[in-house]
């Protein structure tokens, strides 16, 4: 098993770059307890450690796209997209823009026009319906773009074929449980990048995924291990071609 810490930044980023940017991917981002915890107090702050924030934000440098869901948005006090300067330099060499867009997928758009969030690098894209409060909606489209995917839900598959309409292919769903049930249940999760914390939380937390039940199974193979000094490990598992 290879050792994160041995990793320059540079072949970290190698493992989690896809052969081909041309190609629509959509990679979900988690971590977990041992115990299968997305969540400590309600947020994964507690999950998380130094070595976790680093493949995280590694893992950012190659997104287009950042999906979250509002859930995530609400209970974390999600910061505003904004990559450091080493980061931004990076992508621009690259070829890659400055900061990658935040996409918000929400249906009832209880969110505040004032959220910090809306102050990202990127004016953020708002993945809504049709059917989501208009006067929400109006409220919302001073801060963001409002792209309206769905007549009475969210149509995932439309947004994503709109991302990479715009040359968006790389999407990285930072998303929350109800996110990744709704990504799965469309059979839209190309890669798992899945970080386990070397702790149990004990019951109460609910799984990396929630929502309506389906009978979707979808194979995925386990591309790369890595192991960190603090013995969090860090697996990525991809969609078979
Ligand atoms: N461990 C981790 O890596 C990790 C990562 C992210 C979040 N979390 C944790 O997850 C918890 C939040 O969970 P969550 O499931 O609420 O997060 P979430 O999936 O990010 O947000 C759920 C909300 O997003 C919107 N949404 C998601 N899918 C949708 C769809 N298909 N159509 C329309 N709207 C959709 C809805 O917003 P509206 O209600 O506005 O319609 C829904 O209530 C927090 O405790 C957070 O700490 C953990």
């Amino acid at each position: 098993m290879q050792q994160l810490d041995e990793l320059s930044d540079d072949e970290l980023i190698a493992l989690y770059e896809v052969p081909d940017r041309s190609v629509p991917h959509l990679r979900a981002n988690f971590v977990t307890s041992l115990d299968g915890a997305v969540e400590i107090d309600g947020l994964s702050k507690a999950l998380t450690s130094d070595s976790d924030s680093r493949v995280f934000s590694m893992i950012r440098r190659l997104a287009d796209v950042v999906l979250v869901g509002a859930g995530t948005i609400r209970e974390e006090g999600y910061n505003p997209l904004k990559l450091s300067g080493a980061a931004r330099s990076w992508r621009l060499g690259a070829g890659l823009a400055e900061n990658p867009t935040l996409a918000i997928v929400s249906s009832r758009l209880e969110l505040s026009p004032v959220n910090p969030v809306f102050k990202s690098a990127v004016r953020p894209i708002l993945v809504t319906h049709a059917a989501s409060p208009p006067d929400r909606r109006e409220a919302l489209a001073e801060v963001a773009e409002v792209l309206v995917v769905g007549d009475a839900e969210v149509d995932l598959q439309a947004a994503v074929d709109e991302f990479s309409a715009r040359g968006m292919t790389q999407v990285l769903s930072e998303g929350g449980p109800h996110l990744l049930g709704s990504l799965t249940a469309a059979d839209l999760v190309d890669e798992l990048s899945l970080t386990l914390a070397p702790l149990l939380a004990g019951p109460g937390a609910g799984r990396i995924t929630a929502g309506v039940p389906s009978t979707i199974t979808r194979q995925l193979q386990l591309k790369s291990t890595l192991a960190a000094s603090d013995d969090y490990l860090f697996f990525r598992y991809v969609r078979e071609a």
